[in-house]
């Protein structure tokens, strides 16, 4: 009886730390578009983390080298590493993003490198993982070329800096968009970097490198690209797009976020963060504006699955910024404002997600301008603009999928963009500032409601 005292103390007191844990926050990824440099958007902040797109073909893709391509847009110079006087994918000039990363950093943001997005047949952009060694491959790539640094390993590391300084990414993301391709190839990928990351993590002694994924919101079979991959393979932060799918997108009474929440409850992923994964262009099909997003964040944020929400990409946001401020930037900073302090009394009901629902549905997935503009959302600059801004920089393929404001059963994939490869110049000075070690605690949900119990019936 007397061990039985102890475990209710310690799992009231594991319920009250998670219980003032769950703190949202905002990931946005970057890469595809625009000039402004990283550093330049950690600098402006905003955001939590930054996730880097994208490592966009597997080193399957190109037999000749067997290296991995990488695309960043305009934020890496156009040179290739070279295997045997052959050119792979892989960018080797990315001095000044390198710096970047290290600069942002210093600053306490995270910064993974998301592999995946776009999936097509085209060496460059084909992801496919065909078989489990090929899996464990591509993991030990991973692992070797942005992760923890191996002075074994004899192949590139394209971030470290030209000081000689090694850049050890924060995580490791997966936006896996086709469901043609086995999963059972990045299943054992998942699982070979899962338990290199595991290991590096216990070393550091905190949780320094995450897994995280990017699904799309489709849970039904046969569009749900990444579902076996999630239920086998434990994820650490899972940001669900929550657009270009009408059948599940937010801003809609079809938002699926309590599908997901009992998706990952008894699998591998169960204690992954949940995002809200969302568009910063309006034309992107499931935009929703900054207030409902806020709204979305209220009405999730004492649940123990929510992390956060996730911006589609800083860029866009950038250039739809509402009197200089970026979306993604007004919902942190709405984050800040109202201090998240849950009962530890609190279920993963339902009750929570039919206010978000019900407030979706009085918007009705009819993200027009006129009633965007009209709910409240007042853009600074002219609809020319607008106009401009959400026809050229949509991640959505909005060229051959209309918005729709019915029920269909047919995902997009999220958008192609146009790459073109410059090299900005990197001017800024490094501040130096203490790493936040953000190592979270997620504790199964069963915990909180026998702690909570436990002290209601003691
Ligand atoms: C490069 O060429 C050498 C000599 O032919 C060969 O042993 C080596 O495996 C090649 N490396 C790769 C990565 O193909
Ligand atoms: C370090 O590199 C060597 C040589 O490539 C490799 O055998 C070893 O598995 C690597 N270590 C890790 C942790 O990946
Ligand atoms: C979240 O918890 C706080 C504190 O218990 C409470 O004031 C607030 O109403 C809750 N929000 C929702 C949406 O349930
Ligand atoms: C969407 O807005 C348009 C223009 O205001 C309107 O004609 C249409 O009926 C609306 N659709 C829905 C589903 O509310």
């Amino acid at each position: 009886m007397h061990s039985s005292k102890l475990s209710i103390a310690a799992g009231v007191s594991l319920a009250l730390r998670l219980a003032t844990a769950v703190k949202p926050e905002v990931n946005v990824y970057f890469g595809q578009y625009g000039t402004d440099t990283l550093a330049s958007y950690c600098d402006s902040g905003g955001f939590d983390s930054v996730t880097l797109a994208f490592l966009s073909a597997s080193p399957e893709a190109d037999p000749a080298t067997n290296y991995p391509a990488t695309d960043f847009g305009t934020h890496c110079g156009t040179g290739v590493y070279m295997i045997n006087n052959t050119a792979s994918r892989l960018l080797s000039g990315c001095t000044g993003l390198a710096s970047d990363i290290q600069y942002c950093q210093r600053l306490g943001k995270k910064v993974l490198l998301s592999t995946g997005g776009v999936w097509s047949p085209d060496p460059a952009r084909n992801y496919a993982v065909t078989t489990e060694a090929n899996g464990e491959f591509f993991a030990d790539f991973l692992w070797n070329a942005f992760g923890a640094y191996n002075a074994s390993w004899a192949g590139p590391r394209p971030f470290d800096t030209s000081s000689g300084k090694h850049t050890v990414l924060d995580g490791f993301d997966f936006d896996i968009e086709v469901e043609v391709l086995a999963q059972k190839g990045y299943i054992a990928m998942l699982k070979r970097l899962r338990g290199l990351v595991d290991i590096y993590n216990s070393a550091v002694g905190f949780q320094k490198v995450l897994i995280t994924g990017a699904p799309q919101c489709p849970l039904i079979d046969g569009w749900a690209d990444m579902k076996e991959i999630i239920s086998t393979t434990a994820f650490d932060r899972l940001w669900i797009q929550f657009y270009n799918n009408d059948i599940c997108q937010a801003g809609t009474a079809r938002f699926n976020y309590a599908e997901w929440e009992a998706f990952i409850s008894d699998g591998a992923s169960q204690n992954a963060r949940l995002y809200v994964g969302l568009p910063a262009s309006m034309d992107t099909v499931g935009y929703v504006s900054t207030e409902e997003a806020n709204t979305l964040v209220d009405n999730l944020r004492n649940r123990s699955s929510f992390g956060g929400v996730m911006i589609w990409d800083a860029s866009i946001a950038k250039g739809n910024a509402l009197n200089g401020v970026p979306m993604y930037q007004a919902i942190r900073n709405h984050m800040d404002q109202v201090s998240a302090t849950p009962s530890p009394s609190y279920t993963r009901s339902s009750t929570v997600l039919s206010a978000a629902s019900s407030f979706a549905t009085s918007f009705s997935g009819n993200v027009s301008h006129s009633s965007i503009l009209s709910s409240g959302y007042v853009q600074p600059t002219s609809s020319v603009i607008i106009t401009d801004t959400c026809t050229s920089r949509t991640h959505g393929s909005t060229s051959s999928s209309a918005p729709t404001t019915t029920a269909s059963t047919t995902p997009v994939d999220n958008g192609a963009p146009t790459i073109t490869h410059a090299n900005p110049s990197h001017t800024f000075s490094p501040v130096a500032s203490a790493q936040r070690a953000q190592a979270k605690s997620s504790l199964p949900f069963f915990t909180v409601v026998v702690a909570f119990f436990m002290t209601v019936y003691a």
